[in-house]
């Protein structure tokens, strides 16, 4: 008989090693390897009895065939039903993720509560919570009377076998996957190998019997689903509920989805009275905002198949330190670093000296390049002193040339902006042909070069009609900037742009 062989596995990332080491090798964590027994699930199939088995001749089939529509369990929540891309699918598994706190608990016994009164069977495990708990919760949220069928339970044998005793629910959720233990696994609850038994256990059981399952999964510091980043391979679709603790505002995101898109975003507000739905993104994020200070621009964005207007604020002061400062909070810092490398090496906007804060406001996170534009309006806005005009809408991707990329679906975006009382925009020159049709045709304004926009913003018309179109580009002497430049009523500390109206005039060098 062979020798049985010692396996380590890692609790962070799951990587599997032969010999036990203080740090694993892929992930960089300490001390989280662990020796596992080799007969834990995922280590194929047992030798013993296995052996001499003759596989078993299956039809291959082709892809022309017939396919059924994956059918639905459809919550009415409008806004988690967009993210799952039109409901639960049936024997399906789901696995939503976020920071402790977040309301994952929360938006599921919501949903579960409605799934329950409109007739499905719902069950609902919660492994963290006593079921008084949960009770109370409901109660406050106004639920106590949906016919949800609950349990304090994190035996993954107990809870399948009493699954199976009862009628077959619609929906199964889970309340958090990384509480449950089974009995295949050796190791001990919460390490990687009981999580990814677990996992597989129930996510086995939604394929037989149809029943949708949701596992709820605790999200890390870093932002991984903390231990079973295993069980995201595994599961149908990966749903992150995200916000700022501090704001109100939630939205979910769907990472993964085998049966609906991934870019749609539900967007909900915490309320005392649970989370509520919020239909119009736009007017939510753009609530609060204060017209006049320079270093804030609206960006038009898309969300998915919805458009959503998200002011971009800005913050460039001269630096005390060697090294200048970038934070970014909801976009990425690369791509705000190469914004900064475009305004420097193309528009001669320099902010070496410069510290720069980026923020999101309402704890949203973009991922679109189509916010460059926006973003770099913020900045030089910021660096300029000239606030932008309020009525204003930006979207453009910067490409390192200097030039502005057309984006996608500028129409829906306009309409968008011109709904929610925008008045003009700044947008990317090959789009402006797609705006002729709409409203706010007359005051989009196009440009097809970064030192367009800096020249205008620095001109205090950024937005606005602006007549000189590409003063770069086309060789024609930039119009001269009324307020950046001007050395008696530039503000403190803005010498960074002096390169600019020289470059502009010249043209791109
Ligand atoms: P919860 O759903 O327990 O979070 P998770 O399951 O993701 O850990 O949400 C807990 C937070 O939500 C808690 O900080 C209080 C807040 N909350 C409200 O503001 N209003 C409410 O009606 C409820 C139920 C919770
Ligand atoms: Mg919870």
């Amino acid at each position: 008989m062979a020798k049985r062989s010692a396996r380590f596995t890692c609790q962070n990332c799951g990587s599997v090693t032969t010999r036990w080491a203080g740090r694993c090798d892929a992930c960089g964590e300490w001390n989280t390897i662990v020796e596992e027994s080799d007969g834990g699930v995922g280590a194929g199939p047992r030798t013993i009895g296995l052996a001499g088995r003759k596989g078993r001749v299956f039809p291959l089939v082709g892809l022309a065939g017939e396919a059924k529509e994956a059918p639905r369990i459809v919550s009415g929540m409008t806004e988690l039903d967009r993210v799952t891309g039109g409901g639960f699918v049936r024997g399906s598994a789901v696995l939503i993720g976020g920071d402790p706190g977040i309301g994952k608990s929360t938006l599921l016994i919501q949903a579960a509560a409605r799934l329950a009164l409109n007739g499905q069977r719902v069950v609902y495990v919660s492994g963290e919570e006593a079921v008084g708990q949960v009770r109370l919760r409901a109660e406050r949220l106004g639920l106590a009377g949906a016919p949800v069928s609950l349990a304090a339970e994190t035996s993954v044998e107990d809870i399948l076998a009493t699954l199976q005793a009862g009628p077959t629910p619609g929906l199964v959720v889970i309340d958090s996957i990384q509480t449950l233990w089974t009995e295949t696994a050796e190791s001990a609850p919460g390490t990687v190998t009981q999580v990814r038994a677990s996992a597989q256990a129930l996510i086995r059981y939604a394929k037989a019997t149809g029943v949708a399952v949701v596992l709820v999964g605790h999200v890390t510091k870093d932002g991984q689903i903390a231990g079973p980043r295993v069980v995201e391979h595994m599961v149908d679709a990966v749903l992150y509920f995200e916000g700022d603790g501090a704001d109100r505002f939630r939205v979910l995101r769907a990472v993964k989805n085998r049966f609906g898109p991934t870019d749609e975003i539900g967007v909900f507000e915490m309320t005392g009275s649970g989370l509520s739905e919020v239909a119009n993104p736009s007017e939510l994020f753009l609530g609060e905002r204060d017209g006049k200070s320079p270093g804030a621009a609206v960006f038009a964005g898309m969300e998915g198949s919805r458009p959503l207007l998200v002011e971009i604020q800005a913050l460039v002061a001269p630096t005390s330190l060697g090294t200048p400062r970038r934070a970014v909070v909801g976009w990425d810092g690369n791509r705000l670093s190469m914004v900064l490398a475009v305004l420097d090496a193309h528009c001669g906007v320099r902010l070496a000296s410069h510290d720069v804060y980026l923020n999101v406001a309402g704890g949203l996170r973009i991922q679109e390049p189509a916010a460059d534009l926006a973003v770099a309006a913020a900045l030089v806005s910021s660096l300029s002193g000239v606030a932008l005009p309020r009525n204003s809408v930006y979207f453009g991707e910067v490409s390192l040339s200097g030039s502005i990329r057309p984006v996608a679906r500028s129409d829906q975006r306009l309409k968008e902006a011109e709904r929610l009382g925008f008045t003009g925009g700044i947008v990317p020159l090959a789009n402006l042909g797609e705006a002729a049709g709409g409203a706010l045709s007359g005051a989009v304004s196009g440009v097809e070069a970064l030192a367009d926009l800096v020249a205008r913003v620095a001109a205090g018309s950024a937005g606005l009609e602006a007549p000189a179109r590409n003063p770069g580009i086309s060789g024609r002497p930039a119009p001269k900037p009324a307020v950046a430049f001007d050395r008696d009523r530039r503000p403190a500390g803005n010498r960074a742009i002096e390169g600019a109206p020289g470059r502009l005039a010249g043209g791109p060098t």
